[in-house]
């Protein structure tokens, strides 16, 4: 059905307020698309590994796909114990299999641990800039996010006084992304400590998307690495990590929730809420040992790249001055700083760009990243199209 008409169609019909009031692709989807099919056009936002042209061997874990695990399912709303014994011993730093969960991934995850944690109505302070996953997920269970954003000076830093600030009656928890995504930032062990005390004053559960972090580029020296490093944490975490990024394998479809701190007291209200949709195929659990033995290797092959790419990003940049870019201390992305010029925003840049030399890239609105100023560029880019498409938009550029 055309999308206007559907629209029109939706009007008339009583749908839940839980989803945004408009599916209607914006102005600059549409471009993108009217564009991808051009023969010149290259894609500078591609995340998506599968995809990037990388030489993954992927023989080796499919004959677990044959395993008996497969063939006699036997489910339990926890996940299986081979793969949850997988997964602990991936991430070391003493977690036990008890204390994880599976999903069928990490977006699947958050809404769970929203259920888990939440009423309707209540709220969840989510950072920004972020990857554009928490609004929809959390009105999906009918609770609020409150954006907070970080503030640059330097790094972008977590405003701890905001974060108190905004905590009110009906807060529940906050949302961390280490490292960041897009901006790439691992918390400072600083930032830990206060965010997780935070947390524990005012009962406050602290969920750590993990995600990125086994994809360190130039970390900082007081990086917290991962926060399952902080063992007894003063109040309750749920780490989320899952084999989409951490085994580059998002066809797959498995993510997990680790518990520490007072959260392992949640495995059992979790796992009835996972008995409810028993979502993670067999199949799923059933190669998540080969696929964690197999992503070190795999992972290095991203991590190479995205180097590669960087130390391309460098090399143009001495072309132009009034060009820089961030650090990026993890993640699989760089955000590209330019001078803000009059009337143009960063959807407007990136337009410009898009049309005039079929490149695209994000605009960091997209990210809702608070200032404008900067583009994003996707790290797994195949090399050769990374330094094509840097030759067409720097010179597009402009001092001012
Ligand atoms: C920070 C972050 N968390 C979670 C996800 C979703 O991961 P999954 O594919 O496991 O749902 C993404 C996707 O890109 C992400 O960037």
């Amino acid at each position: 059905m055309d999308l206007q008409y559907a629209a029109v169609m939706l009007r008339q019909m009583r749908i839940s307020n839980r989803l945004p009031a408009s599916l209607l692709p914006t102005a600059f989807s549409m471009l993108v698309e009217a564009r991808r099919e051009a023969p010149e056009f290259l894609d500078l936002t591609v995340s998506n590994p599968t995809q990037c042209g990388f030489d993954f061997a992927e023989g080796a874990w499919t004959p677990a796909l044959a395993s008996e695990e497969v063939l006699r399912y036997k489910a339990d709303p926890c996940g299986s114990l081979p793969a949850r014994v997988a997964i602990a011993t991936h991430h070391g730093c003493g977690v036990h299999p008890e204390d994880i969960l599976l999903t069928a991934s990490t977006s699947e995850a958050y809404s769970w641990l929203f259920k888990l944690l939440c009423d309707p109505g209540d709220q969840v302070l989510v950072p920004s800039p972020s990857y554009p996953l928490f609004e929809h997920l959390a009105a999906l269970e009918g609770i609020e996010t409150v954006n907070i954003s970080a503030y640059f000076h330097e790094r972008w830093c977590s405003d701890i006084t905001a974060l108190e600030s905004a905590c009110g009656p009906r807060t529940r928890a906050i949302v961390v992304v280490n490292p960041n995504n897009p901006s790439g930032q691992f918390l400072s062990i600083g930032e830990w400590k206060d965010l997780a005390a935070l947390c524990a004053t005012r009962d406050l559960a602290l969920l750590v998307d993990e995600v990125f972090a086994d994809f360190a580029l130039e970390p900082a020296v007081d990086s917290l690495r991962t926060a399952l490093l902080d063992g007894d944490p003063p109040c309750p975490v749920f780490v989320l990590s899952g084999l989409s990024k951490v085994a580059l394998l998002p066809q797959v479809k498995l993510g997990w929730i680790l518990l520490r701190g007072k959260a392992r007291a949640c495995l059992e209200p979790l796992a009835f809420l996972a008995d409810q949709y028993l979502s993670v195929s067999a199949s799923a659990q059933a190669v998540a040992a080969t696929a964690l033995l197999a992503a070190p290797a795999r992972r290095t092959k991203v991590l190479d790249r995205a180097h590669d790419n960087l130390i391309c990003l460098d090399e143009f940049l001495k072309e132009y001055p009034h060009l820089s870019r961030l650090p990026v201390e993890g993640g699989w992305s760089v955000l590209l700083r330019r001078p803000v010029y009059h009337g143009a925003d960063d959807v407007a840049c990136a337009k410009r760009l898009l049309e005039e030399t079929s490149v695209l890239v994000h605009p960091g609105s997209f990210f809702d990243l608070p200032m404008e100023g900067y583009l994003v560029l996707s790290l797994l880019t195949p090399p050769r199209n990374f330094r094509e498409g840097l030759s067409r938009i720097l010179p597009r550029l402009p001092v001012d």
